[in-house]
Parts: structure tokens; C-alpha cells; sequence
């Protein structure tokens, strides 16, 4: 019998090799499914491997009669319906960690892009004009910058930050103080954070919690002329609100990796110039791609042969009368009850 998995994304090729070395496993790639193609195709397989653009939904769910595994080779889970793979006794895993650095360096990058307004200017430079006077930047030298979550690619973001010399100061309710004065920042709530802050980076997940975290309200509380950036999840901010407090000039700039809807080729913020899109480029980098990949790879091998499961986000209510020897409940550090 061979365990067979479905790469519903690009992945790295060591990933793939590490999965195809295995005789009892059979990985095919199938890239930009719908719906209703994955619905058609998923009760063949064993385990599900997909980045952020595969919607793992409740019809996707309920159709995987054999599926054991839904591995993300990245961070974010808010493509996936957990509730429900929890509830079809399906374990739900990501790579925590294999793309951290990369987010971190994309924020800064898109910090820097910010202030010396380098798209604009290189975008200008290449249609043939010199203009030195128009793309008069600012230092990041003494500025303030505020994070929202101070995890795993907000910490990292604030000491590449702290190099900068930038003041950094954070709003994270679920950080611990001891890991707070290990990074010497100062943590505040979000009205009091919003007042302080040059430069506003976000970095939480995706919940109904902090759907539009930053909206209208927020970005009021905001220093006339600051500047937001987010590199985390498209929907923490209210794009309506942001493209009014840019157009208004409320905010100086803006730089989103991320988006509400992804292609948002017709959102009134792309013809705005004081605001700078990447199309989530955030993991993109050869490494982060490959450790995510072969991370994932392990992930899925150990699971379905019934070693060990690791960074499991779910604890599925039955995994019983499955053939992988996962058996009856999986805590969230992977250990087997
Ligand atoms: P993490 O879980 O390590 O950190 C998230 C932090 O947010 C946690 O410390 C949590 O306590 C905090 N948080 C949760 N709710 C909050 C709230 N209401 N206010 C303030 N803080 C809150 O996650 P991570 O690995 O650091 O990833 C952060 C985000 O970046 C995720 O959305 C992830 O999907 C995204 N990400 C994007 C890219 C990209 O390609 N653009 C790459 C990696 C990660
Ligand atoms: C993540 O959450 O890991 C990132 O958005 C990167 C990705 O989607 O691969």
C-alpha cells in the first residue's frame, strides 16, 4: 500500500525528493485547483500539502474520506477550516520558525522602500526622468517604530529594528514579560501604542480577533504623517480606511505584502504612489522556501508512518479506525496520548 499525498502548491524540489525517496509514498502535483476540482480529487489521498492560496474549506473537508494530514508549508492557517478537519479526526500541521527570517528581512526591506521611496524612484529612473528633489526620503534613525505581535517574525523584525537604532515599542497581549526585557522593547496596548509610533508594522495572525484590527479608529489615534506596513496577513487592516487616511494624507505611506483579496489589481490602493506592494513576497527566498519544504515533507512522512507528529495546530476529536497509527488524540506538541 502506498500513502498518497496531493502538493496542491509549488514546493521546493527537496521537499518533493524527500517524499518521493520513499517507496511507499506517491506525491503528484496538481497546482491551481478550485473548489470544486479539490473536492473531486481529494478522496484519493492520504495528506494534503498547500502554501497559503489553497482554500482547505468545510465541502473540501467533508469529501476527504481517506485524508489524515492537511500540511501548510508556511506559517498562516487561516486558509484552512480547522474546526472542521478537527471534527473529521483530520491533523492540521504547519512549519513554524522556516520562514521567520525572510518575513523579518521583507519587512525591513519594505520599511526602507518606505522612507527613500526606492520603487517610486526606480520606477521614475527608468522611464527616463532624474528627479532627485521628488524622492527626498527620511531617516529611520531615532523613529519609533511599534509592532503588533511580538511572535516569532515581530521579534525578529524589532532587533533588525533596534540595529536600525529605530525605538521600538510593541503590543502583544499573549507575549510573557520575561520575553519582553529579553528584547529590551517597551509593550503597551494598541491605543497606547497607536499615538507613539513613526512606522507601524503588523505581525499576528489572521483571527476573527484581529480582523480589521486597524481600521478607521485606530489609524486616527496615528501620528499625522506615520507610516504602516504589513507583511503578515491581508484583512488586519481595513483597506478602505487605509486608502482614505493615505489619501487624505493622514499617513505618510504604506506597504503591504499582503492583502484582503490577493491580485488586488482593482483596489484603489495600487494607484496610489505613497504606497508600495510586493504580491506576498514575504517567504519568498530559496531558503525559506526550502526549509518550509523539507520541513513539511518530514512532517507528513513521520506522521502518516505513525512516528511522530509534530507542530500539530489541531487536536482531532477521532483519528481512530485510520491506518497511520496516529492514535486517539494528539496534543498540540505532537505527543500521543
Ligand atoms: P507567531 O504566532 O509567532 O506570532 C504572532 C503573534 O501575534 C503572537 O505573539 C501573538 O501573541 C500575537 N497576537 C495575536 N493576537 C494579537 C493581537 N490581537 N494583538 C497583538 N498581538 C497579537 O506568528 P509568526 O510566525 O510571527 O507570523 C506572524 C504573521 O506573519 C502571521 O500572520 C503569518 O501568517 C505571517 N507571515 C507572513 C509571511 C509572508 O509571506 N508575508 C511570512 C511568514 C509569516
Ligand atoms: C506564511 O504564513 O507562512 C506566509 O504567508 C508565507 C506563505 O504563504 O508561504
Amino acid at each position: 500500500m502506498k500513502w498518497k499525498i496531493l502538493i496542491a502548491e509549488p514546493l521546493d524540489e527537496e521537499g518533493i525528493n524527500r517524499l518521493r525517496e520513499k517507496r511507499t509514498f506517491e506525491a503528484t502535483q496538481k497546482f491551481g485547483m478550485c473548489e470544486e476540482d479539490l473536492i473531486s480529487s481529494i478522496p484519493e489521498y492520504d495528506a494534503l500539502i498547500i502554501r497559503s492560496e489553497t482554500k482547505v474549506t468545510d465541502s473540501v473537508i467533508n469529501a476527504a474520506s481517506r485524508l489524515k494530514v492537511i500540511g501548510r508549508a508556511g506559517v498562516g492557517l487561516d486558509n484552512v477550516d480547522i474546526e472542521a478537519a478537527t471534527r473529521k479526526g483530520i491533523v492540521v500541521m504547519n512549519t513554524p520558525g522556516g520562514n521567520t527570517v525572510s518575513a523579518a528581512e521583507h519587512t525591513i526591506s519594505m520599511i526602507l522602500a518606505l522612507s527613500r521611496n526606492i520603487p517610486q524612484a526606480n520606477a521614475s529612473l527608468k522611464e527616463g526622468r532624474w528627479d532627485r528633489k521628488k524622492f527626498q526620503g527620511t531617516e529611520v534613525y531615532g523613529k519609533t517604530l511599534g509592532i503588533v505581535g511580538l511572535g516569532r517574525v515581530g521579534s525578529e523584525v524589532a532587533r533588525r529594528a533596534q540595529g536600525l537604532e529605530m525605538k521600538v515599542i510593541a503590543c502583544d497581549p499573549l507575549i510573557s514579560k520575561q520575553r519582553v526585557q529579553e528584547l529590551g522593547i517597551g509593550l503597551f496596548n494598541l491605543e497606547q501604542l497607536l499615538p507613539q509610533v513613526d512606522y507601524l508594522s503588523l505581525h499576528t495572525p489572521l483571527t476573527p480577533q484581529t480582523r480589521n484590527l486597524i481600521g478607521e479608529r485606530e489609524i486616527s489615534l496615528m501620528k499625522e504623517g506615520a507610516r504602516i506596513i504589513n507583511c503578515a496577513r491581508g484583512g488586519i487592516i481595513d483597506e478602505e480606511a487605509l486608502y482614505r487616511a493615505l489619501k487624505e494624507g493622514k499617513l505618510k505611506g504604506a506597504a503591504l505584502d499582503v492583502f484582503e483579496k490577493e491580485k488586488p489589481f482593482s483596489s484603489p490602493l495600487v494607484e496610489l504612489d505613497s504606497v508600495v506592494l510586493t504580491p506576498h513576497l514575504g517567504a519568498s527566498t530559496e531558503e525559506a522556501q526550502r526549509r518550509v519544504a523539507v520541513d513539511i515533507a518530514s512532517q507528513v512522512i513521520d506522521a502518516l508512518e505513525g512516528r511522530e507528529i509534530r507542530n500539530a495546530v489541531n487536536v482531532p476529536i477521532s483519528t481512530s479506525d485510520t491506518e497511520i497509527g496516529i492514535e486517539k488524540t494528539i496534543d498540540r506538541k505532537g505527543n500521543q496520548e
